[in-house]
């Protein structure tokens, strides 16, 4: 299946390295629906993965400052695209995120697909704006993933992340594997899979647990000190308060797919990064 990634960046790379040749990764930046229709006619993929957005540098709260382009980047650029696919009658995957939901779901669980997100930060609204949106349309899936985590190290990793963090909250969360989320998004364009998929692998994890599986696998010396999510706005770490939540999928299973349980996952990663 010839495949087109929009979107140059960790994630889109991380896809394109494991599908070899059946993938074309576009660093082009795309503006307009014409743009994107010039792609697809240079490439004909059968399918379309966009891994391109804004997501802040040096991290997120780059975009509490910077509301246009990155309304532009993850609402405007995602409707875009879909509008030439739709054009083009191309399956498109787009990239979400799962930081649209924010603490307890209304009814107690964990936040599923059919639940409405209640996001805050820019970054998070801008992204939920183009996922109500996308989800209309058909011929279109969602894939919405969270705080990644991968066995090679980069600075959006989760692990490269807590390890250089002198000071850490201890906050529960669902999460995703790269390498089994590179594994379900082939899945998903391979079946031309349409709706809403939370590709997080199932269960929840503590910070806590990571550092100690950093600290039994990676680097025994490790040290970091623990404080309150409070402390974090308050000492100036972070603008806003971050996502936290626990989200399942109903909807991969819709399709047969199915992802690891986290501490199985996490404990494979932490190995294969240590090499
Ligand atoms: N990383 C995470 O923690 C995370 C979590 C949840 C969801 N996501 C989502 O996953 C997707 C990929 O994230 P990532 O971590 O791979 O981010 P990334 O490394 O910043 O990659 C995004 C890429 O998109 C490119 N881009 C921006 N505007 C574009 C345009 N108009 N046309 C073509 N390319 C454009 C960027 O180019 P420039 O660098 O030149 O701007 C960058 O190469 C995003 O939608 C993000 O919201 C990421």
């Amino acid at each position: 299946m010839k495949i087109l990634i929009i979107g140059k960046g960790y994630l889109g790379t991380r896809c394109a390295e494991s599908w070899g040749d059946e993938v074309i990764l576009s660093d082009k930046i795309v503006k307009t629906v014409e743009d994107v229709e010039a792609l697809l006619a240079e490439h004909q993929p059968e399918a379309v993965l966009n891994a391109a957005g804004i997501v802040g540098k040096p991290n997120v709260d780059w975009c509490e400052t910077h509301q246009l382009e990155t309304i532009e980047g993850n609402t405007i650029l995602p409707i875009t695209i879909a509008q030439a696919c739709q054009n083009k009658n191309v399956y498109l995957l787009h990239m979400g995120t799962g930081c649209i939901f924010y603490g307890s779901s209304p009814h107690g669980g964990p936040w599923t697909e059919d639940d409405y997100g209640n996001p805050v930060a820019v970054y998070t609204r801008a992204k939920y704006a183009a996922d109500l949106i996308l989800a209309t349309l058909p011929n279109v899936g969602i894939a919405r993933i969270r705080m990644p985590i991968d066995y090679k190290s980069h600075p959006a990793n989760l692990i490269d992340k807590l390890a250089r963090y002198p000071k850490i909250v201890d906050v529960e969360n669902s999460v995703t594997i790269v390498e089994d989320m590179i594994a379900v998004f082939h899945q998903l364009l391979e079946k031309k899979a349409t709706g809403i998929f939370h590709v997080t692998n199932p269960g929840s994890i503590k910070h806590q647990e990571i550092i100690e599986l950093y600290e039994k696998y990676v680097d025994a010396s490790h040290h970091n000190e623990w404080i309150s999510e409070e402390d974090l706005v308050k000492i100036g770490l972070a603008d806003k308060k971050r996502s936290n939540n626990i989200m399942t999928s109903k909807n991969l299973a819709k399709y047969g797919i199915t992802m690891r349980p986290i501490l199985e996952a996490l404990e494979d990663t932490m190995k294969k990064y240590k090499k």
